[in-house]
């Protein structure tokens, strides 16, 4: 339970707290240990449980509510008090301070100020550290050239992220005109991408999910808008709200970028915390990739985020060895993805992805080896160290050597 805020919650009015309730519990990341509709109650189920942080809220009686904060205080000092009120009198803040409160917010509760304030709490109490590990791993998977694999890899990633039941995984597909992982998913989803981005100040994590839809692999896609019209409606402010929203609530976000690398590509690949960058091993790929690390590397802190993925290894289409193309990208080749055309468009055709339809194929292997290798990197704060650990077995795992005529051998079988 270390990577969960546990929280009990006071509030004598049903109706409000039944809607505080309801908030947190669609938090993945936060657990409800208690919740108490009575003041007199709260210090005695406070004690008993050992909650992190304990929600007081103040309007049914802010006299006794906190007189309440003051001996919670001093009976359960580990606890972190949060009050909440609709009134915002600055005598009544500075009393719920002086009673011991940690953070003030105002009623009606804004998800994001919710947030923010557990996010503050969590980094008094456990550190920076502690905080950054309970985050989430924004992968965002890009391509050096129309066709080349990129929504393949998205979406067979996520659902094999998906398969690890420590993970929660949402796909957004940020190609907004033709955007096609509905499809490689077989779902006809409610709610797309300009919904959520419209309503994303209203929404609470319990109405975000069901925005989202869930595939049967754990996988939940919110796929690009119905009309093409449409995309204008979603802003660069609003993807990187959104964005937020997801990675408060998912552990693990996938997003396929379009090719035209537009404004809400770039938000994408400043949020990432690793951008694969998806290419084939012929010279009009290879070249592409050349120029798009140019470019990331005058947008701040991308270009080290770029982690190179050789699709369809094996296919005789340019005699470009890895050697040769790992020379002209000037960059280490992260992770190879064998050759597979009858598997992926079975999987594509069918909507099914490779870990449910294909379990056994060489493809889906070493894909859930990267999901493996990705989680294993992004799992630690102390990180760095153990990313690139991760890293380096992760490339050991995923090669797949090429000469040219081993286009029918198997990739070598993970480590333990
Ligand atoms: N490893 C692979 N082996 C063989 N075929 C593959 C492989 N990966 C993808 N493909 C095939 O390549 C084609 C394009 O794949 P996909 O749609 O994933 O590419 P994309 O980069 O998302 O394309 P777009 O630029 O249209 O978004 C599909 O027919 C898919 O089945
Ligand atoms: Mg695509």
């Amino acid at each position: 339970m270390s990577n969960v805020l546990r929280l009990a919650i006071v509030d004598p009015n049903d109706a409000t707290r039944d809607s505080l309730k309801t908030m947190l519990l669609g938090m993945d990341r936060v657990w409800l240990e208690a919740e108490c509709s009575r003041y007199e109650f709260f210090a005695d189920v406070v004690a008993q449980t050992h909650p992190d942080i304990g929600i007081v809220t103040l309007d049914q009686d802010p006299d006794k509510a906190l007189e309440l904060v003051h001996r919670v205080n001093e009976t359960s000092p580990e606890c972190s008090i949060l009050v909440l009120s609709s009134s915002s009198d600055g005598k009544l803040i500075l009393r719920a301070m002086r009673a011991g409160a940690k953070e003030f917010l105002s009623q009606p509760l804004r998800l994001q100020d919710l947030l923010d304030s557990l996010e503050r709490i969590s980094d008094r109490k456990f550190g920076r550290g502690e905080a950054k590990a309970r985050g989430s791993s924004v992968i965002a998977v890009a391509g050096a050239t129309g066709g080349v694999g990129a929504t393949s890899l998205a979406v067979n990633l996520g659902c094999a992220l998906a398969q690890d039941p420590k993970n929660t995984v949402a796909l957004v597909d940020l190609d907004l005109c033709l955007g096609d992982a509905d499809v490689f998913l077989d779902t006809i989803p409610d709610y797309t991408l300009v919904d959520v981005a419209q309503n994303v100040t209203r929404l609470d994590f319990a109405l975000l999910k069901r925005s989202l839809t869930k595939h049967s692999s754990g996988l939940f896609l919110l796929p690009r808008p119905v009309q093409m019209e449409d995309m204008s409606l979603v802003t660069p402010d609003d993807l990187q709200r959104v964005i937020g929203l997801l990675k408060a609530t998912f552990t693990h976000l996938v997003l396929d970028l379009s090719k035209s690398y537009s404004p809400l590509d770039q938000v994408a690949l400043q949020l990432a915390s690793h951008i694969l960058l998806v290419t084939q091993l012929d010279l009009p790929c290879l070249r592409n990739v050349v120029r798009l690390m140019m470019s990331f590397g005058n947008m701040k802190g991308v270009a080290d985020k770029v982690k190179i993925v050789v699709n369809r290894v094996g296919l005789d289409n340019g005699n470009i060895s890895l050697k040769k193309a790992q020379d002209t990208i000037g960059r280490e080749i992260f992770w190879q993805l064998p050759n597979d055309y009858r598997t992926m468009v079975e999987v594509r055709n069918n909507g099914v992805p490779l870990v449910e339809q294909a379990p056994k194929a060489a493809i889906t292997h070493s894909i859930v080896s990267l999901a493996q290798a990705l989680s294993g990197a992004a799992a630690t704060a102390e990180g760095e160290e153990e990313a690139a650990k991760s890293s380096s077995r992760s490339r050991l795992l995923g090669f797949w050597p090429v000469k040219g005529k081993d286009k029918g051998s198997k990739p070598p079988s993970p480590a333990k």
